[in-house]
C-alpha cells in the first residue's frame, strides 16, 4: 500500500476523476492527499474529499496566488480547515523566485501568514520552494512546525537542514530521471525522512516521463527508492506509510 501525499486532480487533465480514483485503488494506492493551492483548486478539493473516502487534502495559497489573496481569503482558509477533518495540512505554500523576485516581500508576507495559521491550528505544512532555498530556511527557522518539503531536489546539505528543522522530504518522479542527482541524497538519508508524492498530473516518473501523471504511478517512485537504498519495495511502502500517517495524523 502507498499514499500519494501530493497530487492535483483537475478535469483539464483527466476525463473522469472517478476513473482516476478507481485506477489508484487497483494499483495499491490506499489514500491520496490533494494539494489545493488556488481558490479554484481549494473548491474542487473540498468537493473530492467529500465524495471519496480515500481522498484527503491540504489547502493553502501558492506563492503564484499572491496578488489574488486578501484578508477575507485568509479568514475563509481558516474556517474551511477548522470545519473539515479531511483537511490535514496547509499547503502548498512557500516562495517561488523562479519567474519573478520582484514581489518577494509580498510572497514572504503571504507565506508567513499561513505558517502562523499552521502554528495556531497545530497542522503540518507542505512547502513549495523554488530558487528560494535560503529565504525558505530562514523563515522556517522562525516557526515550530512540521511538514514536507514538496518535490525536494536540493543537495544533501540542504536536505539535512530541513530534516533538522523537523521536515520530511517529499520525493516524486524526479528521483527516477536519468540525470537526477537526487539519488545521492536518497542513499544518504533515512527512509524515515521521506514521504512519497507524484505532484500529478505533472512530473511522471520514468518510464512514463512526458505522459500525464497520476497517483497510480507511485510504485515506480517507491521502486527506485528501494533500489537506491538496497531494500525491498515493501520496506519503502511500510516506512513511508508510517511517516505519512504520523505527519498528517491520518487514521
Ligand atoms: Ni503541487
Amino acid at each position: 500500500m502507498f499514499i500519494d501525499t501530493h497530487c492535483h486532480l483537475s478535469l483539464e487533465y483527466y476525463d473522469s476523476i472517478e476513473d482516476v480514483i478507481l485506477e489508484n485503488r487497483k494499483n495499491k494506492i490506499d489514500k491520496m492527499i490533494l494539494s489545493g493551492c488556488s481558490k479554484k483548486e481549494i473548491e474542487s478539493s473540498l468537493q473530492y474529499i467529500k465524495t471519496f473516502d480515500d481522498v484527503y487534502a491540504t489547502i493553502g495559497y501558492h506563492p503564484d496566488q499572491v496578488d489574488k489573496v486578501n484578508a477575507e481569503d485568509m479568514n475563509l482558509l481558516e474556517k474551511l480547515i477548522m470545519n473539515n477533518k479531511k483537511i490535514v495540512g496547509i499547503g502548498e505554500i512557500g516562495l517561488d523566485y523562479h519567474y519573478t523576485k520582484e514581489n518577494k516581500e509580498k510572497q514572504i508576507s503571504l507565506f508567513k501568514r499561513q505558517l502562523s495559521l499552521a502554528e495556531k491550528l497545530h497542522l503540518p505544512v507542505v512547502i513549495h520552494t523554488r530558487d528560494a532555498t535560503e529565504d525558505t530556511i530562514n523563515i522556517l527557522k522562525e516557526y515550530q512546525l512540521r511538514g514536507v518539503i514538496h518535490c525536494f531536489s536540493g543537495s544533501l546539505e540542504t536536505a539535512n537542514i530541513y530534516l533538522s528543522l523537523g521536515y520530511k522530504l517529499g520525493i516524486g518522479g524526479v528521483v527516477t530521471f536519468k540525470n537526477s542527482k537526487l539519488g545521492e541524497v536518497i542513499r544518504k538519508v533515512s527512509l524515515s525522512d521521506i514521504v512519497l508524492e507524484t505532484d500529478s498530473p505533472y512530473l511522471s516518473p520514468e518510464p512514463l516521463r512526458g505522459t500525464i501523471n497520476s497517483s497510480k504511478n507511485i510504485p515506480f517512485i517507491a521502486d527506485k527508492i528501494a533500489q537506491l537504498k538496497g531494500v525491498k519495495i515493501e520496506e519503502v511502502s511500510k516506512i513511508t506509510l508510517e511517516n505519512t500517517y504520523n505527519l498528517f495524523d491520518l487514521t
